[in-house]
């Protein structure tokens, strides 16, 4: 891995935080991850993240969509933006807006997502309240390659963690987080030494069709 043309580029999304990116920063920086982060991008000049990321010697770009005259000049910016710096993988982590067909299309099989929850359960917004709303016993993340179906392209790997009466909104995200920070790495990893791929609308592991995802219980229980 200390050969830095064998490491995959990447370009990350994000429009916050950031606490994924840094995750998968952290992973490359000891090796564990053969990728190279090319750039970061967001739609949010103020995320985080993206401070984050220039204090590290990553390249950034800030594209705030009301410099667009509409949603598809938006994503055509995007688009290009990311093109230019020539990724192998396009990685989503907290990016909060939808991206268009054109842009989907253009990285297919290519581009990847992490959701806070288990897939196909409570794809979209606010999925701690609604998994607390319906008494779910458990949650988790999902990562999955990203198709013209919002959250709903082939899952590849999924975190579970259990609900306890105890949890609110923000101590089930904590749970969550902790667990997308494992999740989305290794699968990131997956993709980049070639065991991970879409073909047909399907995800691939090791020349096999994952006709459900990988699943890892949390850290510290027996996987099932
Ligand atoms: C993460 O929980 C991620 O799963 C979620 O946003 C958070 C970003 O956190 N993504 C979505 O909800 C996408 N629909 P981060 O900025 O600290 O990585």
């Amino acid at each position: 891995m200390s050969d830095a043309a064998a490491r995959l580029p990447i370009v990350v999304l994000i429009s916050g935080t950031g606490s994924n990116l840094r995750s998968i920063a952290e992973r490359v920086a000891d090796g564990t991850l053969a990728v190279e982060i090319r750039a970061v991008v967001s739609d949010k000049p103020d995320a985080k993240g993206l401070a984050w990321a220039a204090g590290h010697g990553i390249a950034t770009v800030a594209l705030p969509p009301r410099d667009y005259p509409d949603r598809a000049a938006f994503d055509r910016a995007l688009a290009d933006t990311v093109a230019g710096f020539a990724p192998g993988l396009v990685v989503l982590a907290g990016f909060m807006r939808i991206l268009g067909d054109e842009f989907v299309d253009r990285f297919a099989g290519r581009l990847v997502n992490i959701h806070p929850s288990l897939l196909p359960k409570y794809r979209g917004l606010h999925t701690h309240r609604r998994v607390l709303e319906a008494g779910d016993r458990e949650h988790g993340a999902s990562v999955h390659f990203v198709t013209r179906e919002l959250d709903g392209g082939p899952v590849v790997l999924q975190a579970r963690v259990p609900v306890r009466d105890s949890d609110d909104e923000s101590t089930l995200a904590a749970k969550v987080l902790a667990e997308e920070h494992v999740i989305y790495p290794e699968c990131i990893g997956w993709f980049a030494t070639g065991r991970l791929r879409m073909q047909d609308g399907a995800a691939y592991l090791d020349g096999r069709r994952l006709d459900t995802p990988v699943v890892r219980a949390a850290r510290g229980t027996a996987h099932d």
